[in-house]
């Protein structure tokens, strides 16, 4: 079976100069490993928070590496160097502003600063580009919530078809 190719984007100033290990990508790996069923390719990118740099690895990713989905962690809040929702928007045709609306209910449960997220998702041609936050402990609770309707979208761009494990997170088709 040939694997889906689905891209990582970790965006940090820190973690990109070394100050600090990036754990939000390896966790959004983990994430991913108990949840797909299909086989599935890792493209995995570690940048600062530059929004020209962001926009050329999504396009990177989308275009050239075929990924159906591209999940990226950091730069949502509203600090200066906070520009992963722009950059985000710069490639993307259509906005689903659904994920980041269920993203910011759920992540409100755990943290009142849930509200500085700007977390969004959009379309890229075939792909599918979701934003997280940038706190690990963030990234499980944020794909669980938004996670059963990821295959269906991916569908309806005509993108791979994503299966996963039921009983870790359930895709919903509408039929
Ligand atoms: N969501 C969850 N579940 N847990 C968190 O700790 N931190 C918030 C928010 N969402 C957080 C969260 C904070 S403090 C900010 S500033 C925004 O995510 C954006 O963070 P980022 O710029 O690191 O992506």
């Amino acid at each position: 079976m040939v694997p889906v190719h689905i891209g990582i984007l970790t965006v940090s100033d820190r973690a990109s100069q070394g100050t600090y290990q990036d754990r939000s990508g390896p966790a959004i790996r983990d994430w991913l490993k108990l949840a797909l069923k299909v086989p599935w390719l890792e493209h995995y990118r570690l940048i600062p928070d530059e929004q020209g740099l962001i926009e050329h690895a999504l396009k990177e990713l989308c275009d050239q590496q075929d990924c159906c989905l591209v999940v990226t962690t950091g730069g949502t809040g509203p600090a200066l160097r906070d520009v992963t929702p722009e950059a985000t928007e710069a490639v993307c045709s259509k906005m689903l502003p659904g994920f980041g609306e269920l993203m910011r209910q759920v992540s409100l449960k755990s943290v009142p600063t849930a509200i500085l997220s700007r977390q969004t998702a959009g379309v890229r041609g075939r792909s599918l580009i979701i934003n997280l936050p940038g706190k690990p402990a963030a990234i499980a609770e944020c794909l669980q919530a938004v996670f059963p309707a990821v295959p269906y979208c991916i569908d309806l761009i005509q993108g791979a078809r994503l299966e996963t494990d039921a009983d870790f997170v359930k895709a919903f088709r509408p039929r």
